[in-house]
């Protein structure tokens, strides 16, 4: 599956005034934002654009402010910050709809940009709603999606546009269909999958999928100890499902066999007296984790396994912590195996969330093949669901 993207042959861009829907969706504190990984990946498309002597409208979400205007969402930070990277102005109109941003953008010249405000700002939004849909085209020409983190969302600036512009991809937006279809549809063997984070029940479309595809899953994150209960395992005071979790684990650990896919558990766990980076450790078979101690990160020895693994994967498809990474003293799993990954000779994909900020943090992002910028739509694609943000852009042949 291939979109047609702003390079592809007969584009034109001279004089077109482009409505963008980028994922500027960025994590805020105070009013600061403390992770501008996605202003950054739009970019390219943006400069592009622009470069090629279009006028851009940038349009985006950020947060849910439940179709209000709310000042704490405001993308002001994002239209400073793009500025910054685009070293040229970047205005932010009052609105992303009505007649005042309709007449600015019919004055856009060629290599301008402006920001419209946040579109959650309309309920009409995530409705899907295909008047507001027509008031935010309103003026435009052309309708770029690069907003691949928000291609799991049938919303009228992910979706119902698309439909009343010429549309096509930005290059991220190609870039993440690119690579993560291509661990759907032409993975190189041994395909891995490392699997972390809290919850088997959230996970269980996912796991199932890749079950169908993987010759090896690897687990750890506090999702593990799902599993370890699951199997009968004294698992302490570490976080773990109930009952319904510990079935989902069940059917699953079932399913693995059935599929002849290696479903591969921690042999070892550290283990924390408190969850503090003070706490007392030590590290525990995973078969035994003593009364009052919690889980905290996969063992070394696990960690060495799965090292190994990763290194002989012609594929590797990674979501999820292995540990409590944000705390420096059960960070060695994570880091092990962004390690790992980063050195494989294979095809390395992060499925964006905190594994991608946890590679971020190691400084390691431009070592892999992919690191999305999109976690629940890397997910959903990857679960092999058709993405209504992708659907609605032309694809070739
Ligand atoms: C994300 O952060 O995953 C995307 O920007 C989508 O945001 P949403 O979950 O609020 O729709």
């Amino acid at each position: 599956m291939e979109l047609v993207d702003i390079n592809s042959p007969g584009q034109d861009w001279q004089g077109a005034r482009v409505l963008v829907r980028a994922d500027l969706n960025v994590p805020l504190a105070g009013g600061r934002i403390t992770d501008d990984t996605r202003i950054v990946a739009s970019v390219p498309t943006l400069r592009e654009l622009l470069r090629r002597g279009a006028a851009v409208g940038v349009c985006s979400h950020l947060g849910r402010p439940k179709g209000h205007p709310r000042p704490e969402y405001s993308l002001a930070p994002c239209a400073t910050r793009l500025a910054q990277l685009l070293v040229r102005r970047v205005e932010l109109l009052p609105d992303c709809v009505g007649p005042e941003v309709q007449s600015r953008v019919e004055a856009l010249a060629p290599g301008e940009i402006v920001m419209l405000e946040n579109v959650r700002f309309h309920a009409e939004e995530e409705a899907n709603d295909p008047v507001f849909a027509a008031a935010l085209a309103a003026g435009f020409t052309h309708y770029v999606n690069d907003a691949f983190g928000a291609a799991h969302r049938a919303h009228a600036s992910t979706e119902a546009v698309a439909h009343l512009l010429p549309s096509c991809a930005g290059s991220l937006m190609a870039r993440e269909v690119d690579a993560i279809g291509g661990l759907l549809e032409r993975p190189h063997h041994p395909f891995v999958a490392v699997l972390g984070g809290s919850k088997v029940s959230d996970k269980l479309p996912l796991i199932q999928t890749l079950l169908e595809r993987c010759d090896r899953v690897l687990i750890g994150g506090a999702m593990c100890f799902t599993f370890l209960a699951a199997s009968g395992d004294a698992v302490g005071a570490s976080l773990h499902e109930g009952p319904d979790g510990q079935q989902v684990a069940r059917q699953l650990l079932e399913s693995a066999v059935r599929l002849n896919c290696m479903l591969e558990l921690p042999s070892d766990i550290l283990v924390a007296d408190r969850f503090a980076n003070e706490a007392t450790l030590q590290v525990v078979a995973s078969d035994g984790i003593p009364d009052g101690w919690m889980g905290v990160d996969i063992g070394p020895k696990t960690a060495a396994t799965y090292r190994e693994v990763i290194a002989d994967a012609g594929t590797v498809f990674w979501n999820g912590p292995m540990g409590a990474f944000e705390i420096p003293a059960f960070a060695d799993g994570t880091r092990a195996v962004a390690d790992a990954m980063a050195d494989a000779p294979g095809v390395t994909v992060v499925g964006g969330g905190d594994s991608g900020a946890a590679v971020a943090q190691f400084g390691l992002v431009d070592t892999f093949t992919h690191v999305s910028t999109g976690g629940g739509a890397a997910l959903e694609m990857m679960e092999g669901r058709v993405l209504p943000g992708v659907a609605a852009l032309p694809h070739r042949g």
